[in-house]
Formats: C-alpha cells, sequence, structure tokens
C-alpha cells in the first residue's frame, strides 16, 4: 500500500476504535482502571501511619511505589498520604483495626479486588503492650499476639496468591529481638502471671511468632519468586511505642527505616533474620521445625474459628 493512502485511512481507523470503544465500555470501575492501568509497583505497609511504617512508606513512595498506607487512625493516614502525593509519588489510604480479624480479611479482600499486582508486603503494625489491659480483641484472643503477629499472618495467607501473581515479590516482617518462646499449651496467656522480669513476654512472644512464620513462609514459598525475611529494625528508635513505655530513646526512625529498605532492595536471599543490618541467630525456638508447623497448625485454627 502506498504511503499516501495509508495516511487517507488512518482517520477512519481511528473512527472505528472511538466508535468500539463507545459500544463496548470498560467494565472496569474508575478506581480498578486506574490501578489495574498503572505500571507501578504496589506495596502494603501495615502500621505506616506513623513512626517506622510512616517512613518506609515514603521511601518507597519517593521509589515509585504505589503505597497502600494503613492504620486505624485516619487523619494521620491521609497525611502521610498527602505527604507521598506531594512529593511525587503515588499512595492511598485502607483503615483497619488488627484487633477484629474481619477487618484484616476486608483490607486483604479489597486489595485482592482492586489491585492486579501486589509487589511487596511489609508486616510492620504493632503494638507494645496491651495498653493498660484496655485493649481487647473482637475475637477474644490476646491483643498483642493477635495485632503483632495473627493478623499478620491472616493477611498474608489470604493476600499470598497475588504476591505469587506478582513475583519477583517481597514479604518483611518486622520483628524485634525481644523473642520469647510460644508456649503452646497457653498461646493466649490466660495462665501468664506477669511478673518484674516478665513484662514484655506478650510482646516477645509476637515478635518471635513472627520469625518463626518467616521461616515457615520461606519453606512454602521456595521457586515461587516470593522471597520473605523478618528483622529486628533498630533498638528503642523514637516512635510511639517507646515513648509510651517511658524508655529514651536511643536509635532514630531513620535508622530503622534503612534495615527495613535494606531487606527491600539489596540482594538478601530469603528466610532469614536479620539484626542491626546484620544476619543473625533468632531465638533457637525458631530452628526447630516442630514448632513452626505447630505455630502454623494453630494459626490456622485460630483464624478459622473466627470465621
Ligand atoms: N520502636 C522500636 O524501637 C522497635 C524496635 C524493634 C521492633 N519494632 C517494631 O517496629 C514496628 C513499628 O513500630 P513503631 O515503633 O514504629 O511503632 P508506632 O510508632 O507505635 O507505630 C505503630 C503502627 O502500628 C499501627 N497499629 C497499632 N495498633 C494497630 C491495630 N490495632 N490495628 C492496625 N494497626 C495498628 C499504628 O497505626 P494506628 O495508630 O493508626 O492504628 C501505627 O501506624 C512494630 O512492629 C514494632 O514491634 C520497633
Amino acid at each position: 500500500m502506498k504511503l499516501s493512502r495509508r495516511i487517507l485511512m488512518l482517520p477512519v481507523s481511528m473512527l472505528l476504535v472511538a466508535l468500539l470503544i463507545a459500544a463496548f465500555p470498560n467494565p472496569l470501575s474508575g478506581a480498578e482502571e486506574q490501578h489495574l492501568q498503572g505500571d507501578s509497583p504496589v506495596a502494603l505497609v501495615t502500621g505506616s501511619t506513623r513512626g517506622l511504617g510512616e517512613e518506609v512508606a515514603s521511601r518507597l513512595g519517593a521509589l515509585g511505589y504505589h503505597v497502600i498506607v494503613h492504620g486505624r487512625h485516619v487523619e494521620r493516614g491521609e497525611a502521610v498520604v498527602a505527604a507521598i502525593v506531594d512529593g511525587g509519588g503515588s499512595a492511598e489510604f485502607r483503615r483497619a483495626d488488627f484487633l477484629e480479624l474481619d477487618q484484616v480479611r476486608r483490607l486483604a479482600d479489597g486489595i485482592l479486588a482492586d489491585f492486579g499486582r501486589l509487589d511487596l508486603l511489609v508486616n510492620n503494625a504493632g503494638i507494645g503492650s496491651n495498653e493498660d489491659g484496655r485493649l481487647v480483641s473482637a475475637e477474644g484472643y490476646e491483643p498483642v499476639f493477635q495485632v503483632n503477629y495473627l493478623a499478620h499472618f491472616l493477611l498474608t495467607e489470604r493476600l499470598l496468591p497475588l504476591l505469587i501473581d506478582s513475583a519477583p515479590a517481597r514479604i518483611v516482617n518486622v520483628s524485634s529481638a525481644a523473642q520469647a518462646p510460644i508456649d503452646f499449651d497457653d498461646v493466649m496467656l490466660e495462665h501468664w502471671e506477669p511478673d518484674g522480669r516478665q513484662i514484655g513476654r506478650p510482646y516477645a512472644q509476637s515478635k518471635l511468632a513472627q520469625v518463626l512464620h518467616a521461616y515457615d513462609m520461606a519453606e512454602r514459598l521456595a521457586d515461587t519468586g516470593v522471597i520473605i525475611n523478618a528483622l529486628h529494625p533498630a533498638t528503642f528508635m523514637d516512635t510511639y511505642m517507646v515513648r509510651r513505655a517511658g524508655v529514651e530513646p536511643r536509635t532514630t526512625v531513620a535508622e530503622g527505616a534503612d534495615r527495613v529498605m535494606q531487606l527491600i532492595t539489596d540482594d538478601v536471599g530469603s528466610g532469614h533474620y536479620f539484626r542491626d543490618g546484620e544476619p543473625a541467630r533468632a531465638h533457637a525456638q525458631a530452628y526447630d521445625s516442630t514448632a513452626r508447623e505447630r505455630l502454623r497448625t494453630v494459626s490456622l485454627e485460630l483464624i478459622e474459628k473466627a470465621e
């Protein structure tokens, strides 16, 4: 075909395309269309309305991720989103209280419905203690275990198909060096009597559970292209959690965020625990395959019972 004829036919073909679009409108809603058409990698950072999660969310926004900011506090969440967008990034806020497992399910199902990909899950939301004994999980579970570990176990299970479809993808469990073994006869610590030394037991148990989870998932995810690691970011960062406990901060949020980003951007393998930026050994229970399997079974039972 001569060049002049091709040029003459162009407007006709464009008209045809326009007619086709008018006749078969895109069945996706505006929001879905926006998410599915974007090329940006997508990251969910739980507990990113303040502290370490906020800093990590902001760095991911600057790296070009579409960041799903999560927490309970709507105003703080919207402010984190606005700061990312003001900096030229892309973000949105999703609210879910991890003291209610149904809200975790809704958060996950919303992401599955609205996004065609999920490249990164940072399991970061956390509480240091059952604030003055006031917190009660909707399911009647020990609240620190639920927020720090069980909610993230459920979230990860639910989002796994999307993460695998989006591989290479990463999961980071923000754990801690404070680790105590899980007592499988008393996971909810109903028979535990806090004394002066053991005051942080619920927190330490939940944080070790996150390490067992990372090790267990790394085995399950072998050859899927999804990697998972756990870390202790930094000791006593200057955050609400630390200040609320009456502890003088020793490190900055930026230092902790550097360590989390290392597990997001560097070649770090899978199934490892890092402390202050270096591969480290976790509590012995993390290396007990029976304990890991037991925790997985107990966790599945707990989330099923609550469904
Ligand atoms: N700070 C440290 O020195 C230190 C050391 C080692 C490990 N870590 C770990 O680092 C992570 C972040 O801690 P941080 O120091 O940054 O704490 P933080 O400033 O207190 O932030 C905690 C985040 O978790 C969210 N959160 C709390 N309860 C929640 C619930 N029921 N449902 C949903 N989200 C909830 C909060 O959001 P809303 O208030 O909006 O709900 C907030 O965004 C935690 O997992 C912590 O264990 C911290």
